[in-house]
């Protein structure tokens, strides 16, 4: 059997005869800490960088309406200190900037109720917002709408230990449910690097992806009940805790990814999977993307039922990681990186297929160097190089962030090709690529100091075009929010946005949820 130590120096024995290659758009473009940093910049407001986006008719907040509001959820509820507010204008990103003036946080399914019966015999508009984590600024208002924040809905309800079906508020923090499952015996088939901040409500109402969907799949199969609101206050109780429903019209699924625009999630069940006894976390490096795939390829062939995870990163992903995070890379460098993650229920099992795995992908050549752990503390470490990189992008500035799914063959080619087209642009610091390459989702990141019109000409709708050619998706898993409802129809049929626009009409007649995202003009 290959030990630890082995593979270490195996695979660096088997680097040295690599000769080594070049990425030259990567080597000119890497930075310097200095460079990159800019402390707390201001953000735009919406209404100003994007002045083609008018202002729907609604009714303008009132004195009236915040003594509404404070009648239903008390002064300490009802937000309306700018200061206390202008957190909730500005999303995480720091991409868009909204102008409420309000920010509603109700504990209950009635006070939710209650809230959206109002603004809609009012005719005001409103966002609703979880951990505001969301990357296409779906997540806070695009003018003066209404925020009803889930924040304060984070009450587990019940886990069956049986079939593993936790119900809960729509507000309970991703990380804190796993915590909780933790001491049951369970995992959350959901994990993505905002979990420490994004809401349950907030992870079903984008149908977050994040790194275990290739082992559990997407949320439209593991969410097996939503409760939700609908803009009339209306109550929705598609609540099934059933694995299996077939009775009509599968309702669930239209608040699964709607962001927002159909109904406010104010509860969810969904089906968590038993906490695996034995987890390896292998980091690789490679030489090429060819390489990658072909890792990817054997990954899921070779560990089969035990794959977990399979992400990988260029070089430049990984630099924004080291230089602007410090955290230290711990293998040698490479163009490419992988990180592979085994769960099972035996260790030894689970090991061996692991070992024979990279001991044919090194000795093909495939993979030149890695690590691997499997003690919990080292194995976040290395989670750390991957989930962390939203987090150094940002560092840099401003990120145009793109996820994107494209068929494996072409995944990484609209990386050095998006490289070399802005290359003549003074402004342009970093273009990168990382992502879930085991779904097919590449995350195109581009990062300028601030935001530059020119640059972002140069990247949209180019961006878009090229997937849109390839048959891809505009959106594998952030959403379309407010920042791609432009772009929309590059992944969706004129048939199918017109029943999109029919749902909304029914659902929301008056249009006052989450106006201004997902759906085109
Ligand atoms: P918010 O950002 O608050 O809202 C997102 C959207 O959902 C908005 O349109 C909002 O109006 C709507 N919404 C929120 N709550 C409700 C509700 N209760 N009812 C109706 N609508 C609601 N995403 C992935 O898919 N995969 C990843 O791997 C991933 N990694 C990330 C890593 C980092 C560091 C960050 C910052 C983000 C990441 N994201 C990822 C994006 C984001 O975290 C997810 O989209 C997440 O699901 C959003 O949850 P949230 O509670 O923060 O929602
Ligand atoms: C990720 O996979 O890291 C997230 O989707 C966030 C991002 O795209 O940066
Ligand atoms: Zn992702």
């Amino acid at each position: 059997m290959l030990s630890r130590n082995f593979f270490r120096l195996l695979v660096r024995g088997a680097h040295q005869t690599k000769s080594a290659v070049s990425f030259s758009y990567i080597a000119s473009r890497k930075l310097h800490k200095s460079v990159c940093l800019q402390k707390n910049p201001q953000v735009e407001l919406t209404a100003v960088r994007y002045p083609e986006v008018k202002r729907g008719n609604y009714s303008e907040l009132t004195d009236r309406h915040i003594k509404f509001f404070e009648s239903i959820l008390g002064k300490d509820r009802t937000l309306t200190d700018p200061a206390d507010v202008e957190a909730y204008n500005v999303d995480w990103i720091k991409m868009v900037r909204g102008q409420s003036r309000v920010v509603l946080k109700p504990k209950t399914t009635e006070e939710v109720s209650a809230i959206l019966k109002y603004c809609n015999d009012e005719t005001l508009a409103v966002c609703p917002q979880g951990g505001n984590t969301g990357l296409v600024g779906g997540s806070v208002p695009v003018f003066d709408e209404v925020i009803i924040s889930t924040s304060l809905m984070n009450q587990i309800i019940s886990l069956d230990e049986l079939s593993g079906v936790l119900i809960c508020q729509a507000g309970c923090v991703l990380e804190a449910l796993e915590t909780y499952l933790s001491e049951h015996g369970f995992i959350m088939p959901l994990d993505l690097g905002a979990k420490g901040s994004c809401h349950i409500g907030g992870n079903v109402s984008t149908n977050a992806g994040g790194i275990r969907l290739l082992r559990y799949g997407s949320l439209h199969g593991s969410v097996l009940g939503v409760e939700a609101v609908k803009a009339n206050g209306e109550v929705i109780d598609c609540l099934s805790s059933l694995k299996k429903d077939n009775t009509g019209y599968h309702l669930k699924h239209l608040f699964i990814g709607s962001e927002g625009t159909l109904g406010l999630v104010t509860k969810v069940a969904i089906h968590c999977p038993p906490s695996p006894k034995a987890v390896n976390v292998a980091f690789l490096g490679l030489n090429s993307f060819d390489d990658v795939l072909k890792t990817s390829i054997s990954a899921r062939r070779k560990l089969g039922e035990v794959l977990s995870s399979c992400e990988m990163l260029d070089h430049v992903t990984l630099d924004a990681v080291t230089s602007n995070l410090n955290l230290r890379n711990p293998i040698g460098e490479h163009p490419f990186y992988m990180l592979l993650e085994t769960s099972g229920s035996n260790g030894e099992h689970d090991e061996a297929k692991l070992n024979a795995f990279l001991e044919s992908s090194m000795s093909s050549g495939e993979v030149l160097d890695g690590t691997v752990a499997n003690e919990p503390s080292r194995i976040q470490y290395l989670w750390q190089l991957r989930e962390r990189v939203a987090e150094g992008l940002v560092h840099d500035g401003y990120v145009f962030k793109y996820d994107i799914s494209l068929p494996l063959k072409e995944f990484y080619t609209i990386v050095p090709k998006m490289a070399e087209r802005l290359a003549g642009n003074k402004k342009f610091l970093r273009c990168c690529g990382y992502g879930h390459i085991g779904d097919g989702n590449l995350h195109l990141n581009i990062t300028s100091k601030e935001f530059d019109h020119d640059l972002h000409n140069l990247i949209e709708p180019f961006v878009f075009e090229w997937t849109s050619k390839l048959k891809g998706s505009v959106s594998a898993e952030h959403g379309i929010g407010f920042k791609k409802t432009k772009f929309i129809h590059y992944s969706k049929s004129d048939s199918s946005l017109n029943m999109m626009h029919d749902i909304k009409k029914l659902l929301d007649p008056k249009g006052i949820l989450n106006p201004y995202k997902v759906l085109p003009k």
